[in-house]
């Protein structure tokens, strides 16, 4: 078994004492690593006033931690730069928010060249590459550069966007060629594969030479949907700790005699959240019934809050909560409980599991795990229900969910309300099909399909080219 690195932005292991609480993504690679005696890479998270390369390396939990800080103006140009004020919002289809500065794109091949330099004295012959997400799509071209022949793949966590949106980016057909330094390109969707592909036949002048098999750029690559998942066997044990039994107790206490929906996302314009309130302020103003019966708890935490639009957004949202409640409320009940902090996984789980409703209503977004944390926290014999965005990558595998129109207030009222009144057996129905959908493919699932696709590619002609030269 050949060793595998794993390489993203951002580094998150689980913690020596193995009590922190860490996102499946990071258990999941964690567990990958461990199998394959891997090394994970990726960037401190801190700064140094002028970038040395110099390298942290950490064995935490059997996996052996590599990071690098990066200089102030790598973090302003690459990561808030282009990665968040140009990638981010063009790939979720917010070209409204996109900004193109070359400084930007300057700051990214430089972050990204950085990234190579360091992580190639690591790379040893047999080993496999794998490169997450949209931070750093030119990796695996700069590591060719220095002559690193291994396999390498490309997970990219986010939407592709349509070539429509693509195609407005200065420099798209560079970006894109980079790509076809990989070996093995992932989506989350099928949708987000086909975007792609429709890019790589309409302005790269690229063909599928067989089934999943690409070519353009006189390069070849192979193309696949790995739709990635929870580790739901993790979740399903953290529902019943002592933490969770008692956030789910302290949950139906203060909601006592009222029905429960949750929103759970970092606070991020195309998770949909301003859409979101304004959508149940309209369900509250539809059904004066349901006044003082219902109560949406709302969790956002804080994300990337150097971008304007981040700071935008959450102006916007406490503007908007106040205002809802400020027409709502009475003495003993607020309509929106907006709360701007992290929990512990296994308090969130607690949570999701005192909720009759689940909102997920991002306007894009490339999975959803929350979306599937909901599913999985859900008591067998008495199930919420999980409302779900239509443009939610999740949506093409939790079908079973009220899938609505986040732009659509109406929709979303009227999903509301029939998510709160739907009858036990119909909720059984539902909840059972994608309970069994987000167990069958979980994260564990994910990784093994996409690191045997590219273990076993030994033999793409790409390889074969690279190998006669
Ligand atoms: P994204 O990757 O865009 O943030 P996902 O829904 O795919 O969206 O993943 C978000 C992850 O972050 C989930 O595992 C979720 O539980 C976690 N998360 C989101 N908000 C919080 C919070 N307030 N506290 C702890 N974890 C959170
Ligand atoms: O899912 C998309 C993503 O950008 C991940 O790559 C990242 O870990 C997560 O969202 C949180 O974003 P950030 O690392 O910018 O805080």
């Amino acid at each position: 078994m050949s060793r595998l690195i794993v390489v993203s932005n951002r580094v998150t292991p689980p913690s020596a004492s193995g009590e922190e609480s860490v996102g499946g993504l990071a258990m999941a690679l964690a567990a990958a690593l461990r199998e394959y005696s891997g090394l994970w890479f990726g960037w401190s998270g801190k700064t140094t006033p002028e970038f040395t390369g110099q390298l942290a390396m950490q064995k935490i939990d059997g996996v052996t931690v590599a990071t690098v800080d990066l200089e102030d103006a790598d973090v302003d140009e690459y990561y808030n730069g282009y990665a968040n004020k140009t990638l981010w919002p063009l790939f979720h289809y917010r070209s409204d928010l996109t900004a193109f500065d070359r400084a930007y794109g300057e700051g990214y091949e430089r972050v990204n060249r950085r990234f190579a330099e360091t992580l190639r004295p690591l790379i040893e012959p047999n080993d496999l590459v794998w490169i997450h997400d949209y931070h750093l799509i030119p990796l695996a071209r700069e590591l060719r550069r220095l002559g690193v022949k291994n396999r390498m793949g490309f997970f990219l966590h986010v939407p592709w966007p349509a070539y429509q949106l693509i195609t407005t980016l200065p420099g798209h057909r560079q970006l894109v060629q980079a790509m076809f330094d990989y070996d093995l390109l992932g989506f989350q969707t099928a949708e987000y594969q086909q975007a792609f592909e429709e890019y790589v036949l309409n302005e790269a002048d690229g063909e599928q030479t067989s089934p999943g098999i690409w070519k353009a750029f006189g390069r070849t690559v192979r193309i696949g949907a790995y739709p990635i998942g929870i580790d739901a066997a993790d979740f399903a044990k953290l529902v019943r700790s002592q933490r969770a039994v008692r956030m789910n107790d302290l949950m139906r206490a203060c909601t006592v005699f009222r029905r429960l929906i949750i929103g759970v996302d970092r606070l991020d314009y195309s998770k949909g959240l301003e859409e979101r309130f304004l959508a149940y302020e309209d369900f509250l103003g539809n059904h004066p019934d349901a006044l003082e019966g219902v109560s949406l708890l709302q969790i956002a935490t804080p994300s990337r809050d150097e971008v304007t639009a981040y700071q935008d957004i959450r102006a916007r949202l406490d503007a908007v909560s106040g205002r809802i409640n400020g027409a709502y409320a009475t003495a003993d009940w607020v309509p929106i409980r907006y709360v701007n902090r992290t929990y512990r996984r296994d308090e969130l789980a607690g949570m999701y599991r005192a909720a009759d409703v689940g909102l997920v209503t991002p306007l894009r977004d490339g999975m959803n795990l929350v979306a599937k944390e909901y599913v999985a926290a859900q008591d067998p014999s008495d199930p919420g229900v999980l409302v779900l965005s239509q443009f939610a990558g999740a949506a093409e595998q939790l079908g079973d969910a009220l899938i609505v129109n986040p732009f659509s207030r109406e929709d979303m009222s009227d999903a509301i309300q029939r998510a709160l009144t739907m009858p036990r057996p119909e909720r059984l129905r539902r909840w059972e099909r994608l309970m069994e959908e987000v167990r069958n493919n979980d994260v564990t699932a994910w990784r093994d399909r996409y690191v045997q696709a590219l273990e076993g590619l030994a033999a793409t002609p790409r390889l074969v080219e690279a190998a006669a030269h």
